[in-house]
């Protein structure tokens, strides 16, 4: 997959007729824990491992029924995450970007974050089993590992070398730093050993 161009709301939404619009969302919380009474948790940040075997965020197709991007973005998060989801209501406001990949089809990845309590975030694990794709399109949740291990590979580096679906790998990496969820430099260090980049 290589390295894709970021795009407004606005200029995805110019995109002819041909392309295909897709949502998906970043959600996280803060989390004081450590690991081992020692290594700093940071943040929770949820994916989910897909019925292909890659990891991808929660979302989906809109649909044109949806009516808006936002509307089938919340529908999406509640077939994949469960009625919990729906209080949760993303909107315009957080929007942090599209990418657009031409093969295998013309699709537009719009990408979503959004900061819960971590209460909230608890809440919405405890009820993902519940969700209408549990065990079909979506086999779980996972947290993201945010810190790295004194190896310099366990953690976000290891997490990092998964296979990813579409583009959603260089959304968890700007969505990180965007978010201020890992300095910059860690993070970079993070992507390069990896042995997982463009
Ligand atoms: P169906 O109900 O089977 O259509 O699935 P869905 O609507 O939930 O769609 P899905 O989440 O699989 O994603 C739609 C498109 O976006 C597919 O082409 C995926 O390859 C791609 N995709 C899936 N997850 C992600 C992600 O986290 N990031 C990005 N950039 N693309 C993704
Ligand atoms: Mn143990
Ligand atoms: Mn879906
Ligand atoms: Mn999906
Ligand atoms: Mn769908
Ligand atoms: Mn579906």
């Amino acid at each position: 997959m290589g390295e894709s161009r970021l795009l407004s709301r606005a200029e995805a939404l110019e995109l002819g007729p041909g392309w295909r619009h897709a949502c998906h969302a970043l959600l996280c919380a803060p989390c004081p824990g450590r690991l081992f009474g020692r290594v700093p948790l940071r943040h929770a940040v949820l994916m989910q491992m897909r019925f292909d075997g890659r990891l991808g965020f929660p979302g989906g197709f809109v649909d044109p029924q949806d009516g808006s991007l936002e509307a089938g973005l919340n529908r999406e998060l509640r077939e994949e995450l469960g009625p919990g989801a729906a209080p949760l209501s993303l909107a315009e406001g957080d929007y942090l970007g599209a990418r657009c990949e031409e093969t295998p089809q013309r699709l537009v990845a719009h990408f979503y974050a959004k900061r819960l309590s971590l209460e909230q975030l608890r809440a919405l694990e405890a009820g993902a089993t519940k969700a209408k794709d549990h065990g079909l399109e979506v086999l779980g949740l996972v947290r993201v590992p945010l810190y790295t291990l004194r190896d310099g590979a366990g953690g976000l580096p290891t997490f990092l070398s998964n296979s990813f679906v579409g583009c959603a790998r260089e959304q968890l990496l700007q969505a990180l730093g965007a978010l201020g969820l890992v300095p910059e430099a860690e993070l970079r260090r993070a992507d390069a050993a990896s042995g997982n980049g463009p």
